[in-house]
């Protein structure tokens, strides 16, 4: 597993490196080079002929070269200059990519980012983690590497990394393995060990853990987590982590997160293709687990409880049924028309322990909820609803800082509340008309479970970003850190 620090100086980072790359917008590199010295004159001469040869292209491009000498081999970093206004401003993708071309290799690499801003710094560097992943379930796993990273500013002085860079990095990169684990590693109980160590560091910061596991569940009125989890061989159950802040603002905001350690569908069964990378359905969970554990090691000046809602989806005899009808934590009743839509019955009942036993002011749930969000924004930005103008404004701002992007859909409870309707309970948990909101409208359904509360609710769905394609990405850690403490 590669290991990943920052240097103190160009000095210790070029020591000992087999490949140095320099990551730096496009405009630095015109006729006459604008890259400060970094490497001596004849590396840096190297690097700005390679640049020369080179279009950043959309997304950013790379290229590597032999020196000859020390370091073995020069890797450049090309940024593109201009970007749209839906964009971060760190160019982190671009970042993720260019480095993602070097990171297979061997020995020592360092890397220095040129910034055009100070700020770039922490999603710049989240994204040279997400090149870099923890998790292998390979008999022989690749040679260990040593990345390290130093930001330089145009000038080519050293920026040092705000605390919480290396903190971010770590849970980005836990999260990321969370994600990446099998359901033959991580079922419930797994899922919930795995949070359990993650948050062990944190109980000298006053971070208590108490979980409601199985039959529990029904006695305290969490009807939607019980049911998608009951049948499967390790039960269901709600991990909540409480911290309280030193110095405390008074707020208290609830991070509630769908953890779903493996998604077959239930009943209604997923198709063969559909259910491949089911193991990724406890991305939201992850997400908020990272965000928590960043919040608290950076001394968040908030209250914050995690709530983690674990099930797997299985199917069996007491597997919950189409038809059943589920009284939830709100008191609401939900008619069972689809069975694949869980991670909302677990959702409703996460929020609503927030809402109504924790009393918090804010609460963010993070879920890999819809197919239907990668349609309406792809793999790069996550979809938010929320029920307050402010907060959704505040969120997209948290992303493009915070390298984690996100855009919103409708909030409209009215519009479309007739989607869930049900001749029988209150509401059914899946839309009659798949061509309407999906993605909202799934929102639609965790919001019904906090109406009557006055709440601030945000939802992120992140079904694409923290799982595009084959590896776990972290996505939502550096989000929601960044959203809660800017709050
Ligand atoms: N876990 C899935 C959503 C998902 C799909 C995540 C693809 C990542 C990739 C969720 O539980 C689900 O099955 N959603 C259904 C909802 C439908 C039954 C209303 C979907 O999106 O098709
Ligand atoms: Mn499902
Ligand atoms: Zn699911």
């Amino acid at each position: 597993m590669a290991t990943i620090g920052f240097a103190s100086s160009l000095k210790t980072l070029i020591k000992a490196a087999k490949t140095v790359m320099v990551v730096a917008p496009a405009a630095l590199f015109g006729k006459a080079s604008k890259l400060p010295p970094l490497l001596g004159k004849k590396n840096d001469e190297l690097l700005a002929e390679l640049a020369r040869e080179l279009k950043p292209g959309d997304l950013g491009s790379a290229a590597t070269t032999l020196t000859g000498r020390e370091p073995r081999s020069l890797a450049i970093g090309l940024l593109p200059d201009t970007l749209s206004r839906y964009n971060a401003p760190s160019r982190a993708e671009c970042v993720r990519r260019v480095v993602g071309q070097v990171a297979r290799g061997k020995g020592k690499l360092g890397i220095i980012l040129v910034l055009d801003d100070p700020e770039h710094l922490l999603p710049q560097a989240i994204a040279i983690a997400r090149c870099f992943p923890q998790f292998s379930g390979k008999s022989q796993p690749a040679e260990a590497r040593r990345v390290q990273i130093l930001a330089v500013d145009r000038e080519g002085q050293p920026i040092k990394p705000p605390a919480r860079t290396a903190s971010t990095m770590s849970a980005v990169r836990d999260s990321a393995e969370l994600v990446d684990m099998p359901p033959s590693d991580l079922n419930p109980d797994g899922l919930s060990a795995r949070a359990r160590a993650l948050l062990e560091p944190l109980a000298s910061q006053g971070v208590t853990i108490e979980e409601i596991i199985g039959d529990d569940l029904i006695a305290k009125g969490l009807g939607g987590i019980h049911a998608v989890g009951r049948c499967a061989l390790a039960p269901p159950r709600m991990l909540l982590a409480r911290y309280e802040p030193r110095k405390a603002s008074g707020r208290h905001i609830a991070l509630v997160g769908k953890g779903v350690s493996y998604d077959t569908g239930g009943l209604h069964l997923k198709p063969r293709g559909g259910m491949e990378g089911m193991k990724g359905d406890m991305g939201g969970a992850a997400a908020v687990l990272g965000a928590f554990r960043v919040l608290v090691q950076a001394d968040c000046p908030h209250a914050l409880t995690l709530v983690l809602c674990i099930a797997e989806n299985a199917i069996g005899p007491a597997a919950y049924k189409p038809d059943d009808i589920l009284t939830m934590h709100s008191g609401k009743t939900v008619e069972i028309n689809n069975t694949d839509a869980e991670g909302r019955l677990l959702l409703a009942d996460g929020v609503s322990w927030a809402a109504r036993v924790l009393e918090v002011d804010t609460i963010f749930d993070a879920a890999t909820l819809t197919g239907a969000q990668m349609v309406a924004t792809g793999l790069l930005h996550a979809v938010i609803v929320s029920n307050d103008a402010e907060l959704e404004t505040h969120l997209i701002a948290s992303g493009k800082r915070s390298g984690d992007l996100v855009h919103p859909l409708p909030f409209a409870p009215e519009l479309y509340r007739a989607e869930f309707s049900s001749v029988v309970a209150d509401m059914c948990n899946s839309v009659h008309n798949r061509n309407n909101a999906q993605a909202a409208c799934a929102a639609q359904f965790i919001y019904n479970h906090l109406e009557g509360t006055d709440v601030k609710w945000a939802h992120v769905d992140l079904a694409g970003p923290s799982f595009p394609k084959d590896r776990g990405t972290g996505f939502g850690v550096a989000l929601l850190a960044q959203a809660v403490l800017d709050l």
